[in-house]
């Protein structure tokens, strides 16, 4: 019999439970060994449910007994579940967790203890909920060389955006909905000012590129400041507007990895990913471009991501794993600055063609941006990709000729 305790029954714990027992004859057979749930770790009471006498308030028992083999981090947050998750692999037990910022934060030391004391990190559940993600980049993707990742990350914005440009739904409205139905962060400031996404997208680059990549390293922008104005641009210049998170490999070993919002062309497979759907695109250099897509938030997506690693986990007890990367050297993430990027620009202006002009010698050659609805006294325009911080220059200078910058947004027509 193998013993697993749950740490935290939150939205993805109770989820976690709730599946483990609901499936329990499959979720057993397929494992190929009898397993249950020994504890539940809460601070707070949950009286009346059928399984209300595996909660505990102390991880000692846990850490303590030698039967739990298994422990699912699903508290979130980096204390006390680092300490937590660090002491379990230290006395061998295997850790399943959805803990993004854990992940991204610690990954690559907690891969090594658990390397070292030979047990298993499992972490299938903190990118793209319930979507098979890590598991096909570390295994099914193995052959390739992944030249780049791009993806919609975080659902509980994808799910705001949606609902402004499809239902007209105010920002806040929208925000409250997510929050009701269980996609957003405690503190939503981490969905809505992108940190959420820069987490995963860390993971990400880690996993497919082998070196830890670190939050602070990565350029992150949320939606805060987008407008319904900037989002019927986007679809006048025949696109929609997501929140990307985006990992390249360039020259010299290093990588770029940047989190903001996008222009993203309607063909593009992300741009038909909405609601609190993800979709992740890895570029390999075997198979192209390929697409994974599904709830990237939410109770039962997530737990269905952290039950499988568990189910894998009790099927190779005491086996080593292959997910592994090594911490990284200073500068191996570029500054963003240094990258290409093509932008929307949309300026105040009474005289369209005489701003267009001045705008022309500073940022070279640019396409006028036209919106049927746009108000009278805008201009908008798309720059060729320049280096950003040539961008940035480029926008100081428009800006000291009494000309006020409404909104830059970057655009990727190449996802
Ligand atoms: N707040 C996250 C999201 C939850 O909205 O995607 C899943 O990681």
């Amino acid at each position: 019999m193998v013993y697993i305790a749950v740490m935290g029954h939150g939205v993805v714990g109770s989820g976690v439970v709730e599946v483990f027992y609901k499936n329990n004859k499959s979720i057993i057979s397929k494992a190929g060994i009898d397993m249950d749930i020994k504890y539940i770790l809460d601070i707070r009471d949950f009286p009346g449910l059928p399984y209300s006498d595996k909660f505990i308030k102390s991880f000692d028992p846990i850490i303590n007994d030698p039967d739990i083999k298994i422990v699912v981090e699903v508290m979130g947050g980096l204390e006390p579940s680092y300490t937590y998750v660090k002491r379990c692999l230290m006395a061998g037990k295997s850790v399943v967790t959805s803990n993004k910022a854990l992940v991204a934060a610690y990954g690559s030391e907690l891969l090594e203890i658990a390397k070292n004391h030979n047990a298993n990190f499992l972490f299938e559940a903190s990118v793209g909920g319930g979507i098979p993600i890590l598991r096909p980049i570390s295994q099914c993707l193995a052959a390739n060389e992944i030249k780049e990742i791009a993806g919609i990350l975080n659902g509980t914005t994808n799910f705001i955006l949606t609902k402004m440009i499809s239902d007209g739904m105010d920002f806040k409205s929208a925000l409250e909905l997510a929050q009701k139905l269980g996609y957003a962060e405690r503190d939503p400031a981490a969905d809505v000012e992108g940190m959420d996404a820069c987490r995963k997208i860390c993971i990400l680059a880690s996993l497919a590129f082998g070196k830890h990549v670190y939050p602070e390293d990565v350029h992150t922008e949320g939606i805060t400041n987008l407008t319904l104005e900037d989002v019927k641009y986007a679809e006048a210049w025949g696109g929609v507007i997501k929140l990307i998170g985006r990992v390249k490999k360039i020259e010299g070993g290093r990588i770029s990895a940047i989190v903001c919002p996008a222009f993203v062309k309607k063909e593009s497979q992300l741009a038909n990913v909405d609601d609190v759907f993800n979709g992740i695109m890895v570029r390999g250099d075997a198979i192209g471009d390929v697409v994974f897509y599904g709830r990237g938030a939410g109770k039962l997506p997530t737990a269905s991501a952290v039950v499988a690693d568990i189910i894998d986990e009790a099927k190779h007890l005491g086996a080593r794993k292959y997910i592994y990367w090594a911490p990284a050297e200073k500068g191996y993430v570029c500054d963003y600055k240094d990258m290409a990027s093509s932008f929307f620009v949309r300026v105040k202006s009474h005289d369209k063609a005489m701003t267009l002009k001045a705008a022309e010698p500073l940022f070279g050659k640019i396409t006028e941006a036209v919106c049927p609805d746009s108000p009278k006294d805008e201009a908008a325009f798309i720059t060729q990709p320049m280096p950003e911080g040539q961008f940035e220059r480029a926008l100081a200078s428009l800006s000291s000729l009494d000309i006020n910058v409404i909104s830059k947004i970057r655009v990727m027509a190449d996802i």
